[in-house]
């Protein structure tokens, strides 16, 4: 078996970078070890789960006599672990939990960080072998070291991010994070259980040919969105379209798509639900800040995703986001007259 050295894992190049920043303390290299492992475990897990009628469904017992778990509640519980036993992580705020969590302990109060995170984005995709993913996002507390975590640490304005990513558990699994320096992407090699540097310095194509957009909504969005969709599927020269469809229903899949090859993602507000379905903490906000690093652009459709200030940690947002050129073309049409 041929293992390059020149391939660095995560471990390393995460090291690598504290190493370039003079005064950097390591924590927030800590904390994405941390996530790394956590979701090497989810991945063991996700990868079993067409097994579940052999090795037992969720709520029912499994062959070693334990509870076996739904895997969104799984994947929440070992993200959790590791932050909580870590040394960087002084709170987490979770899709899956009704209330943010702060660490009581002395290391933790002590930590610079809190994460806000979707343990298993696409959990509905789960049963049909279709990609899964984890969404997190790394904020520098603004409550005093020392004290617990408080609720207006998780309520902080997108920018404030000082690192975002996600996992894709697809047909190879891989982690993307990003911090301000760049976005990076890193495959796990299972022959070694190592994430590896695979996509050095993430761009996002300034122009695609994708749109992923839940076409079976179509009548339930703002007119001005039905008029995008409509110019997505027109032929013109000027701006290559058609273009194509592709929607798979796991935010992550799609979004990591189109960050690769260049798109636009959108979870428009509906009559039945204005403000869409997407949670600005745990989902749009990550993504937007990646996204933002590599070139393209993420906004609610009135303003930047980045710049809202959170009320509630549950709250939603409408989403459209994606490479630049195609996202100035949907707020052409968004900022026109009815
Ligand atoms: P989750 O599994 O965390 O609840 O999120 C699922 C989300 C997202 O991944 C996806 O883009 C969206 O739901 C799909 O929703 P629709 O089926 O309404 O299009
Ligand atoms: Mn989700
Ligand atoms: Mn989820």
């Amino acid at each position: 078996m041929n293992i390059s050295r020149k391939v660095l894992t995560l471990d390393e190049y995460t090291i690598q970078q504290v190493r370039q920043i003079p005064n950097a303390t390591g924590e927030l290299s800590a904390l994405l070890r941390d996530i790394g492992l956590a979701a090497k475990r989810v991945n063991v897990e996700v990868n079993k789960a067409g097994l579940v009628d052999i090795l037992g469904d969720a709520g029912s017992v499994n062959v070693q006599g334990e509870d076996v778990k739904k895997l969104d509640v799984f994947a929440n519980d070992q993200f959790t672990g590791v932050l909580r036993h870590g040394i960087s992580c002084a709170g987490i705020a979770s899709e899956e939990l009704d209330d943010y969590v702060a660490f009581e302990d002395s290391v933790s109060r002590n930590s610079k960080y809190v994460v806000c995170f979707d343990p298993l984005d696409g959990s509905g995709n789960i049963d049909v072998n279709v990609s899964i993913g984890t969404i997190f996002g790394v904020y520098r507390r603004v409550s005093s070291k020392g004290s617990i975590a408080a609720k207006e640490d998780f309520l902080q304005k997108g920018t404030q991010q000082v690192a975002a990513g996600y996992v894709v558990y697809g047909s190879s699994t891989m982690l993307v994070y990003a911090t301000r320096r760049g976005a990076n992407g890193f495959t796990l090699d299972q022959s070694i259980g190592e994430f590896t540097l695979s996509h050095p310095d993430i761009k996002c194509p300034p122009k695609g040919k994708i749109y992923s957009v839940n076409h079976g909504n179509f009548f339930q969005y703002d007119k001005k969105v039905q008029r995008y969709i409509d110019i997505c599927q027109k032929k013109d020269k000027s701006n290559g379209g058609p273009y194509t469809q592709r929607y798979i229903g796991s935010m992550v899949a799609d979004v990591h798509r189109n960050l690769i090859k260049g798109g636009i993602f959108m979870y428009p507000g509906t009559v039945d639900k204005p403000k869409g379905k997407l949670r600005l903490l745990y989902e749009c906000n990550p993504f937007a800040f990646i996204v933002s690093v590599a070139g393209g652009k993420a906004t609610n459709g009135i303003q930047r995703i980045l710049d809202i200030q959170p009320t509630e940690l549950h709250q939603r947002s409408p989403l459209f986001i994606g490479s630049k050129d195609m996202m100035e073309e949907l707020e052409g049409e968004l900022d026109k007259k009815e």
